[in-house]
């Protein structure tokens, strides 16, 4: 097989990057460890920056999201109970988000890739990359017991913090920055109506709790849990009675209680790749770098990776122009950095930290008592929040 760029990976940045890639006629193949079921049901965060609602309008698959995404113009946040409300309309000129689930995003993404005959081969195993270093850079892998192989000008590693494409990256020649966070999100999905119209982010003794959701029907209510619970330990029963506390007296009275049909637990963690290419190898999305959920930006960040290495490769193919490439690491990361540092903000003003002491309380509590007095600090908040603009 061949084709001008291989895509390992078919997530949110795989796919948004096969359809730009598609759309300026440059051929894509599509590899993907998963099924598509797996990819399609994966539970994540669910709040689209207006950047990313815009990438899949340009991409003709926003159809959906505009009839079914709810547009949020604000959000809370609430210090042991008491809550502050921030207008993203108001302080951002009319700046809003949309809460639309990923694995939405990627049906659509998935459905509109059917119709357009973008080649996506799913349940493909031990993917092996080749040759990145040369003009003529290789992939391998293994389907249903047959050993393939795909040629290609460039590879686009975009297979999650997990995938194997950020390994082929030469240890002297990575770059990498971490932060493990100590403690997890307990989310859960049910059918039960949101206590509150937009997300509710709560710093509670007992820890963070958020109340987000999927539709005016379907809520999405996480809690910080200890990094080594397990979801059985945690009985739809508990898991109320531990939000109803934590989420505050405002939301409490209009809390609807139900079965879960969703729960896992995730662990908190800020990384980034600032390699994020490597001879004829560009990592995107997951594989480059992860934020904590606090903010939602995981699928935001990897959107705003592929359009800049998007447009970098068409810009190669249609006008032999290779600066777009050559800049491709250093243009994303601008963007990656601030996000991270939004996401690392957020996730230390809401959470209860194990080791946390008396001061880094106060700063808590003082960082609080800023957000609900100062219009400086609510701007910063929510043009961070709702998404910086491309190239900001
Ligand atoms: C979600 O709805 O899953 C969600 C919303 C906001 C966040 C994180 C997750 O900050």
């Amino acid at each position: 097989m061949r084709a001008q760029v291989g895509i390992v990976g078919a997530g949110p940045a795989g796919l948004l990057l096969a359809h730009l890639l598609h759309a300026a006629k440059v051929s894509v193949v599509v590899l993907e460890q998963r099924s598509r079921e797996y990819v399609e049901g994966r539970v994540r965060a669910g709040v689209l920056e207006r950047t990313t609602v815009e990438l899949m309008n340009r991409l003709g698959i926003g159809e959906r999201v505009a009839r079914e995404g709810l547009v949020h113009g604000g959000t809370t946040l609430c210090l042991d109970g008491e809550p502050i409300h921030l207008d993203f309309a108001d302080l951002t000129s009319g700046g809003a988000v949309t809460v639309y689930g990923q694995s939405e995003v990627m049906k659509d993404l998935g459905q509109a890739a059917d119709e357009r005959g973008i080649p996506i081969i799913y349940e493909a195993t031990d993917v092996a990359l080749h040759d990145l270093h040369s003009s003529r850079p290789w992939l391998t892998w293994w389907r249903h017991g047959t050993p393939q192989r795909l040629d290609c000008d460039f590879i686009a590693g975009c297979d999650g913090f997990h995938g194997v494409s950020r390994g082929y990256i030469p240890a002297d020649a990575l770059q990498t920055f971490e932060r493990v966070y100590p403690f997890g999100w307990l989310g859960i999905l049910a059918d039960v109506p949101p206590c509150n119209p937009e997300l509710v982010y709560a710093n509670h003794a007992h820890g963070f709790a958020l109340a987000s959701m999927r539709s005016p029907t379907r809520s999405r209510c996480y809690l910080q849990c200890a990094a080594d619970d397990r979801v059985e330990e945690w009985s739809d029963d508990r898991f109320w009675d531990e939000f109803s506390v934590r989420i505050g007296s405002s939301f409490t009275s209009t809390l609807t209680r139900g079965p879960s049909f969703e729960k896992s637990i995730a662990p908190l963690r800020s990384f980034v790749c600032t390699t994020m290419r490597w001879g004829r190898l560009f990592l995107a999305g997951d594989a480059a770098h992860i934020v904590p959920p606090t903010g939602a930006k995981g699928l935001n960040l990897a959107a705003a990776d592929v359009i800049v290495l998007g447009d970098a490769l068409a810009a190669f193919y249609n006008s032999n122009d290779t600066s777009g490439i050559e800049d491709y690491s250093r243009r994303a990361l601008d963007r990656v950095w601030k996000a991270e540092r939004f996401s690392w903000w957020l996730t230390n003003l809401t959470h209860r930290f194990p080791d946390m002491d008396g001061f880094d309380r106060q700063m808590q509590i003082a960082e609080f008592a800023y957000l609900r007095r100062s219009r400086a600090a609510q701007v910063s908040f929510a043009e961070n929040y709702v998404g910086l603009p491309l190239g900001s």
